[in-house]
């Protein structure tokens, strides 16, 4: 494995003791409102400073670009750190939640983490070694046909700018395949689509933290990850489509025709 990624595992490892002992006793567990719908806890706090020590200690010189915190430091490697991804799950018990830690180096995704703690399981990704689940080599799903195809997606919850586009694309969605899932976090909807148990992913604008480990997770696993148009704006933007080649390029067709100026490519 290499050294990066390495050191990213034992992160993500550390901030998973955090959570999971804090999962014990959830009503213990101070909570603030960012925004509308937008939950932050000592948890999601601990577990980034967690993660970046970590990281800072193996490579004081990199850059951070973290949920919580914010950016530091000036660098040619930015790790792109969600220290807890599906903090609404995680504040109701709901077992779908992760840690997702990415490398990027001048700009390019090299290294990927998404730790599910309460499966124990740990999706890993190097540019160019494929992507893996555990020990395990994973490949996205081979379905060809949307009609058979399950779908994961991300609802509106706090911007509720797109939310008439967004129910078009939906209605359009559930009929077209064979079922569309909500879990509740986007890194391990990622995770899940590049080991083949989702066929196809979309989401209106999400976050750097919430894809970067993601994307190159479902690419190392031969999937395809673009914007709403096919191209490379989602990395910006967050809107993003992700699935097999066969069923990206379809749910590229289901999304065209709801497309308001603001969804198309950046
Ligand atoms: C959220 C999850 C969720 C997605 C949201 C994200 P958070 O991350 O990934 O699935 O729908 O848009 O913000 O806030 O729990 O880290
Ligand atoms: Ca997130
Ligand atoms: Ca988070």
């Amino acid at each position: 494995m290499h050294p990066m990624l390495n050191t990213a595992v034992k992160a993500a490892r550390r901030a998973a003791s955090l959570i999971n002992r804090a999962s014990q006793d959830l009503d213990a567990l101070t909570v603030e409102n960012k925004q509308h719908n937008d939950f932050v806890s000592e948890v999601d706090r601990g577990a980034e400073a967690t993660i970046i020590e970590t990281l800072l200690d193996a490579y004081p010189e990199h850059a951070i670009l973290a949920e919580e915190s914010g950016r530091k430091g000036q660098s040619d490697y930015q790790w792109i750190i969600d220290p807890l991804d599906g903090t609404t799950n995680f504040l109701h018990g709901f077992p779908q939640y992760a840690i997702s830690i990415a490398l990027a180096h001048q700009g390019q995704l090299e290294q990927a983490v998404i730790y599910d703690p309460t499966r124990n399981e740990l999706f890993t990704a190097s540019r160019g070694k494929g992507a893996y689940l555990n020990d395990r080599r994973i490949r996205v799903s081979r379905r060809t046909r949307l009609s058979e195809a399950l779908i994961g997606t991300g609802f509106p919850f706090r911007d509720f700018s797109h939310v008439d586009a967004y129910m078009a694309m939906f209605r359009d969605m559930i009929q077209k395949t064979s079922g569309v899932r909500r879990p509740g976090s986007a890194a391990l909807d990622l995770a899940w689509l590049a080991a083949g148990r989702l066929d196809g992913f979309w989401e209106i604008g999400l976050s750097k933290w919430d894809i970067a480990a993601g994307c190159l997770l479902v690419q190392e696993a031969g999937g395809l990850v673009g914007d709403f148009e096919g191209n490379d704006s989602y990395i910006d933007t967050g809107n993003i489509v992700g699935g097999n080649p066969k069923i990206f390029a379809q749910i590229l067709q289901v999304l065209a025709p709801h497309l308001t100026e603001k969804l198309k490519s950046a």
